[in-house]
């Protein structure tokens, strides 16, 4: 079997995030979300996996390089612009040939793997095995109608009246009849090819569509509060580990990791929380739920619940929360007025005292 990754997009609700890096790429618990997927694929056994990027290949390609790293082999596919997931099945038909393959989106997040979802695919081998999840508002997935035979009747879109609380998750199994499928479909309204649509259309011509119900943790972190919440899951399974300096002045409760070369002075660390290689952390109080970037400066600060990009530094803040704070962006205190003044760039959200 081999993998399909999909790692290009727009990622429009990750502004202005992604106007620099793209969204698969922000780190969860310290760690990319794309280096979850790909450690994710691995543990399935799969060892070819093919990279759909878009117009931030280099900065992907600077961070994954040859996959070697996971233990796997990555050929990197250029699409010219996000035409739809199905579209990325066509580009990669060349790469794929007549294997079975599990595609898995770039920015979906698995927190117990999907091995069940693998075997079950392995042994009953429909043309299509989807990865559902019961979610409590499916109006805003697609969703998976399932008859009692337990194979797929219909994936809808987004319906206003959902027949099932099935959504459709990141990853699908396929065999190769999808290839003859995403060619005989025509861009949606969007202008997407919508693997919706090749699947319905396998459903229409009698191939096997079945789902494997999904009861771990997964999300699609398509916007910051998706990535504040898998960062707090996904910190809740972390193991201590001190492999940075942290001098007797502070004290620490629950899971601490503080990773190489990070320094940790006269502070309160309270875990869940993980400071990064290289990072500063000066009479503070941290956590919980809190993940510090390499190289990142927190001082005379309180900070819960947030994300903090690699350089970043945040200086003289109390009550920093629920933020996601950019590589090399500074925040800090005025003490003179409630805020001095603010320069934003595009798309920033800012929530000030009123
Ligand atoms: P989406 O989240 O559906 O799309 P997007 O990245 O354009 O985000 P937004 O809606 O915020 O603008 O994409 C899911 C995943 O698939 C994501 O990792 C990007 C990837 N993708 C491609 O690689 N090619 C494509 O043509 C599309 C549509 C998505």
């Amino acid at each position: 079997m081999k993998a399909l990754v999909l790692s290009g997009g727009a990622g429009t609700r990750l502004r202005p995030f992604t106007y620099t890096t793209p969204k698969q790429l922000v780190p969860v618990a310290n760690k990319p979300v794309l280096s979850h997927v790909l450690e994710n694929i691995r543990d399935l056994g799969v060892r070819e996996v093919g990279l759909v990027v878009g117009d931030r290949a280099a900065q992907i390609e600077q961070a994954i390089r040859d996959g070697s790293e996971f233990g796997l082999r990555v050929t990197y596919i250029p699409q010219q612009a996000p035409l739809g997931l199905a579209h990325a099945v066509l580009l990669a038909a060349d790469f794929l040939r007549d294997d079975d393959f599990v595609m898995y989106l770039g920015d979906n997040v698995f927190a117990e793997g999907l091995r069940a979802a693998a075997a079950s695919f392995h042994q009953r081998r429909p043309d299509a095995h989807l990865v559902v999840a019961k979610v409590s508002d499916p109006t805003s997935y697609g969703v998976a109608e399932v008859g009692p035979d337990g194979t797929v009747q219909a994936v809808v879109e987004k319906p206003a009246q959902p027949r099932s609380d099935l959504a459709v998750t990141g990853a699908y199994f396929f065999t190769p009849a999808i290839h003859q499928a995403v060619r005989m479909i025509e861009p949606s309204r969007r202008g997407e090819l919508e693997i919706t649509d090749a699947i319905q259309h396998l459903i229409a011509t009698g191939h096997p569509v079945t789902v494997d119900r999904y009861d771990g943790y997964w999300k699609d972190t398509g916007q910051v509060e998706d990535l504040l919440e898998c960062n707090r899951v996904l910190l809740d399974r972390l193991s201590p580990a001190v492999d940075g300096q942290v001098d007797d002045a502070t004290r620490t409760h629950g899971c601490v990791v503080v990773q190489e070369g990070a320094r940790v002075t006269n502070s309160h660390l309270i875990g869940p929380v993980i400071v990064g290689a290289g990072a500063t952390v000066h009479n503070s109080r941290v956590g919980p739920y809190v993940a510090i970037g390499r190289e990142c400066f927190i001082g005379d600060s309180t900070v819960q619940d947030s994300i903090t990009l690699d350089g970043a530094a945040v200086r003289g803040v109390h009550q920093l929360r629920h933020s996601l704070i950019g590589r090399r962006a500074e925040v800090r205190a005025d003490r003179r007025t409630a805020h001095r003044r603010l320069i934003l760039g595009d798309d920033t959200q800012a929530e000030v005292p009123a």
